[in-house]
């Protein structure tokens, strides 16, 4: 399991910033797919890197996102500094949002973003200390020819 990285990444996340916010997301479609990952596995990991930079930016205060790539699989870290969760499983269920007017005018806040996290995912872990902050492990699994 002690899989080696071929490659390994991090990018800043600032909350609050929707200029900014979705680059990180993009650089690390655009990293794996220069490498030639697989067109479904990097739509997955698009769809999961992206909802979990969206949170860091409208629920949290920084974070940082870690890209880690061994021979087996894709390994996503997003570790931020915010209010953190108090019912997880809550946060979980579809639909379930506390993004304001302003956000929902913007597009978000559908409640769909944790739970397409999951779903695009092979393993996803969630952790969070409520008045610190969020940890997800989003892992996507290689079909062996991709690497
Ligand atoms: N990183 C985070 N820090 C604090 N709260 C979060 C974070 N990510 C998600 N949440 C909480 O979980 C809820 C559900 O998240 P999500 O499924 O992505 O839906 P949405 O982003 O549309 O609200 C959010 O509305 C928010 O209350
Ligand atoms: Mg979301």
């Amino acid at each position: 399991m002690n899989q080696e990285a071929i490659l390994s990444e991090e990018f800043e996340i600032s909350g609050g910033d929707f200029v900014n916010g979705g680059r990180a997301s993009c650089l690390i479609k655009n990293i794996l797919k220069e490498i030639g990952i697989d067109a479904e596995i990097l739509r997955r990991v698009a769809i999961a890197a992206y909802e979990a930079e969206m949170n860091v930016v409208m629920y949290a205060r920084r974070g940082i996102m870690k890209l880690v790539l061994t021979p087996k699989r894709i390994i996503i870290k997003v570790e931020d500094e915010g209010p953190g969760i108090h019912d997880i499983e809550l946060a979980m269920q579809p639909g379930y949002s506390t993004a304001t007017p302003e956000m929902r005018e913007m597009g978000f806040g559908a409640g769909m973003g944790l739970p397409n996290i999951k779903k695009n995912s092979d393993k996803f872990n969630i952790e969070s200390t409520v008045g610190k902050g969020t940890n997800l492990e989003i892992i996507i699994n290689l079909n062996n020819k991709n690497v």
